[in-house]
């Protein structure tokens, strides 16, 4: 059977426009983020050969867990501003191969081009979310800037920086109402950082990364794009509520548990004072 236009998958069309707004928004400078989302075998199918593999790539890890699976990549050192003019030679396909270690490049990733560097957090993340929520589909990493200015500024403490988060819009409780998770400095790239954050990512969507970015997940792009918008937006609140001066008035703990209760959601145990 003849094979449909890659370029006109739903997922590579879905890259293409968020790699671009991630861009546009100066979250992802030169190589900065990487995004990987994973694919059904049937959406692959119609557009590629599945027994054409175009290269071998070796892994610094095992992730058997998630062999005969595909994803669709962005590249290491690819620059987010090129996706779109050129999606084959900035992002991949790709299927972990039966020994775990290897992966399988079904297209893109052209002229010797290697997939994120962040593959080890991206992998260990995914397995992660997929543990305790088997829809998750979508790992996605970048260098939002409020929230990474705000890890100079703000004790790294994960109750306290998901309460100053909460506090400054509304909305932010109802979207990540199990909080933000923080972990240590850590060398970028390595298995390290991958378990690190894989291990955060079973408790939360949402993991910051001090003196570099954040990651987010979802089941899909909206979602975790969505997710580190939200995020994003209220540390860029904050940026602008310090810059201006003393705090008159916040959401009070008592206005978070409203909300909670008429969005049906359960906020981080422990992380407003109990209700009166
Ligand atoms: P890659 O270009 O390898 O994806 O790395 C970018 C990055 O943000 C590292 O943390
Ligand atoms: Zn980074």
């Amino acid at each position: 059977m003849k094979k449909l236009d890659i370029l006109s998958a739903p997922y590579v069309e879905e890259m293409i426009e968020v790699t671009s707004n991630l861009y546009r928004l100066g979250w992802d400078e030169r190589n900065g983020g990487n995004v990987s989302y994973l694919l059904d075998e049937k959406e692959v199918e119609p557009f590629l050969d599945l027994n054409d593999v175009q290269r071998k790539i070796p892994m610094i890890f095992d992730a058997s867990g998630l062999k005969g699976r595909y994803f669709i990549v962005t590249g290491s050192g690819k620059y987010f501003k090129n996706v779109q003019k050129a999606p084959s030679e900035n992002m991949g396909i790709i299927r972990i191969a039966e020994d775990g270690k290897t992966l399988d490049l079904l297209w893109g990733l052209e002229n010797d081009a290697v997939p994120t560097s962040e593959l080890p957090s991206h992998f260990m993340s995914h397995l992660s979310r997929l543990s305790v929520n088997p829809k998750n589909r979508i790992i996605m990493h970048n260098h939002a800037s409020h929230l990474l200015a705000m890890t100079f500024t703000h004790e790294l403490d994960e109750r306290a920086f998901t309460r100053t988060l909460w506090q400054m819009c509304t909305e932010c409780l109802v979207v990540f109402p199990e909080g933000i998770s923080i972990i240590p400095w850590l060398v970028p790239g390595t298995n390290e950082i991958g378990i690190a954050t894989a291990e955060k990512m079973k408790e939360t969507r949402l993991v910051l990364w001090p003196q570099h970015g954040v990651y987010g997940a979802g089941e899909t792009m909206d979602e975790a794009f969505g997710l580190i918008e939200t995020a994003e937006k209220a540390a860029q609140v904050f940026t602008y509520v310090k810059a201006q001066g003393p705090i008159l008035q916040t959401l009070t703990d008592e206005n978070l548990w409203k909300l909670a209760h008429a969005f049906g959601i359960t906020p981080h145990p422990g992380y407003l004072e109990d209700e009166k």
